[in-house]
């Protein structure tokens, strides 16, 4: 088997060929896969109709796999399987105001997986099966490494030593979702990340996840709003971000750990959308 991988993307992203996810991963091929993953930050497989056994079974080749705390939108069965889907078992598309589909419309804001976690996840493994063709629903990822090495430097001034303090349970609040049962709130008590992070490789990069940055360190709440706006703006310029366009079956594998990303609003009372998830637990802090 050789792999083939193709840059999408000045800023990120690669196309993997020559290899079927549904058989097992060589020793080889899996080295050469994590090496492209960090190298490309996104890596995108095409026309993988794997089953989620399959799917968690690619996903283990990466490190431990993460379970998402809201234990509402995991598979009974295979619960490192996060399911986003506007439709109900029955196939039937869900109303606008359910809470899953609120849910499923946070990702239309730029967040990094699991920030909310003291460490965070190394990255995620995202199936498309029902996907929206025709506009609506890609996918963008914004290279984060790039966003700081090209940052203004009074901007980057104006961050280098701070933290932010990321909430899952204030950016429900603040998004006017129901509360969540209290055992699942209390495993996801605030955590600080800097807003510079530095990699085992003494690369850097930004480290934001818009939708859950509750404060910024020594910034009053208004402060703290206009500054994840202002470096929300920077890093989601065309030129560090790669939109992936989803077709029947893509398998899109990203690095939390430099990237960001967000989810092309749809129209979602009539456009069906069925992805499954798994999330690549993190082994260092954000430094
Ligand atoms: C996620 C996510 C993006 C998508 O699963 O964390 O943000 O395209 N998904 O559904
Ligand atoms: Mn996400």
């Amino acid at each position: 088997m050789t792999l083939t991988i193709r840059e999408l993307h000045p800023g990120l992203g690669a196309e993997v060929g020559g290899i079927d996810l549904r058989e097992p991963l060589t020793a080889e091929a899996r080295d050469e896969l994590r090496a492209a993953w960090s190298r490309h930050g996104v890596l995108v497989f095409r026309d993988q109709d794997i089953t989620d056994e399959q799917h968690v079974a690619f996903s283990r080749h990466f490190g431990n796999l993460e379970v998402l705390p809201e234990r509402d939108y995991t598979e009974d069965r295979l619960p490192e399987i996060f399911i986003l889907s506007n439709v109900d078992e029955k196939g039937e598309i869900l109303p606008t105001d359910s809470a899953a589909v609120t849910f499923n419309s946070l990702t239309w804001f730029w967040h990094t997986d699991s920030c909310y976690r003291a460490i965070p996840s190394r990255g995620a493994i995202l199936h498309g099966i029902d996907v929206i063709e025709g506009g609506g629903g890609e996918t963008r990822f914004a290279n984060l490494k790039q966003a700081l090495a090209e940052m203004p430097a009074a901007l980057r001034a104006r961050i280098d030593g701070l933290k932010a303090r990321h909430n899952f349970v204030w950016m429900r609040m603040h998004r006017d979702l129901a509360p969540m049962k209290p055992e699942e709130a209390a495993s996801v008590p605030p955590v600080e990340h800097k807003l510079v992070r530095t990699h085992p490789d003494g690369s850097q990069s930004l480290y934001i996840s818009p939708v859950y940055m509750e404060r910024i360190d020594g910034l009053d709440e208004a402060a703290t709003r206009a500054l994840v706006e202002e470096l929300t703006e920077w890093a989601s310029r065309d030129r560090f971000v790669y939109e992936h366009v989803w077709q029947p079956h893509d398998i899109v594998m990203w690095d939390n750990t430099w990237t960001m990303h967000l989810v092309m609003p749809y129209d979602h009372g009539h456009q069906r959308r069925v992805m499954h998830r798994t999330a690549i637990a993190g082994t260092e802090a954000v430094l």
